[in-house]
């Protein structure tokens, strides 16, 4: 039920921080400390390099989950289209581990390279927000999601909770293989739950996302660098299917390489800072498209912020801004939605489910 809420988009918006808080308690043990099942655990530890297959928002998840299994498990990880993998599969590694990212666990385009994996008989993990699912029963193993139903076809609250679960089994992995990680991932998704909340309800938030901003325009960039960039794709699929504006998600450096062709007075790029490595190079590209006349919005952490940035994030661990960093984005694209009259949780031509192929 939405009770008070105008849309589910915004109900399941504002659960983020209690997904998050969730989780942390699904992966939690008898000691407090994250774990997952033991045999994923082993699968994991068997595999040579993880596959991860997803469409839309679960595969942008699926980016970020990437980053998780390299940088701190060091895992080597491809992420693949579903649609695309099923029809033209890469040369495969000796011992893959299959990882399918669906929050319905029922999307066709990746349960047809599910039934293909089996076939071949590789092991196959699915990450999924409904037990009992198609590709949940077809896999070997299961992890949940624990975000609730999830009723808009925008997905929000799943891929906060795909990002933090794929972040618990890169990091429980890691441990068990001895890798030192200097971080407290329980801690710091505690830190994270605190900042999305305090994205939900902030004013200042709600005031840039609620006003004109992307009223009018015909298209709209994202950019980013690093994990902001697999955040900017999310955010871009978000604006899109809910509010038909065109937006593309771009790695900041690469703008220059052709679209930027496509900058005009008054064009809107919402830029994001939050990976202190490049947040140099990211402002450098903002400059870039203001020169030629764009209307930037630039979403910045704090440690990182200048003036003039249009909002600034509590600072978290920067391995996990992608679950607070798509929170004003998923906001920006609801508000510009309802500006613009459109069906915010049923937007046309799309399902929640996409059981075709
Ligand atoms: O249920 P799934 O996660 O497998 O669905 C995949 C996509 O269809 C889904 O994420 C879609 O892109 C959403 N409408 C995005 O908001």
């Amino acid at each position: 039920e939405k009770g008070t809420y105008p849309h589910y988009m915004l109900k399941e918006i504002d659960e983020q921080p209690s997904v998050v808080r969730k989780i942390i308690q699904a992966y939690e043990n008898e000691q407090g400390e994250l774990a997952i099942d033991p045999a994923i655990a082993e699968a994991l530890h068997e595999a040579d390099r993880l596959y991860i297959i997803a469409a839309g928002t679960s595969y942008h998840a699926g980016l970020v989950g990437k980053e998780y299994f390299e940088k701190i498990a060091r895992i080597p990880v491809e992420v693949h289209i579903s649609s695309e993998f099923g029809y033209n599969m890469p040369l495969l590694s000796e011992k893959p581990l299959f990882i399918f990212i669906t929050q319905s666990g029922e999307t066709a385009d990746s349960r047809q390279v599910l039934v293909k994996i089996k076939e071949l008989g590789y092991p196959t993990l699915t990450i999924t927000n409904v037990p009992g699912s198609t590709l949940s029963r077809e896999a070997d193993y299961t992890m949940l999601l624990h975000a609730g139903p999830e009723i808009a076809v925008a997905s929000t609250k799943a891929y906060v909770a795909q990002v933090a679960v794929l972040a618990i089994a890169a990091y429980v992995e890691a441990k068990s293989q001895g890798i030192a990680v200097n971080f407290d991932l329980k801690k710091e998704l505690a830190i994270v739950a605190n900042a999305i909340q305090s994205i939900v309800d902030s004013k200042e938030v709600f005031e840039f996302a609620s006003k004109d901003y992307l009223s009018t325009t015909r298209n709209a960039f994202f950019i980013g660098r690093n994990m902001d960039y697999c955040v900017s794709v999310e955010g871009a699929l978000k604006l899109k299917e809910i509010s038909y504006i065109q937006a593309e998600g771009f790695a900041g450096g690469e703008l220059k390489h052709g679209t930027i062709a496509l900058i005009e007075e008054g064009t809107p790029v919402i830029a994001l800072v939050t990976q202190k490595s490049v947040s140099l190079n990211i402002r450098g590209n903002v400059k870039e498209v203001t020169a030629r006349g764009a209307n930037p919005c630039i979403i910045s952490m704090e440690g990182m912020e200048q003036e003039g940035d249009a909002i600034v994030l509590p600072q978290v661990h920067p391995l996990l801004t992608p679950l607070m960093s798509v929170v004003p984005l998923q906001l920006i694209s609801y508000y510009a939605a309802l500006y613009r009259g459109c069906d915010v949780d049923k937007p046309r031509n799309l399902a929640k489910s996409v059981t075709v192929e």
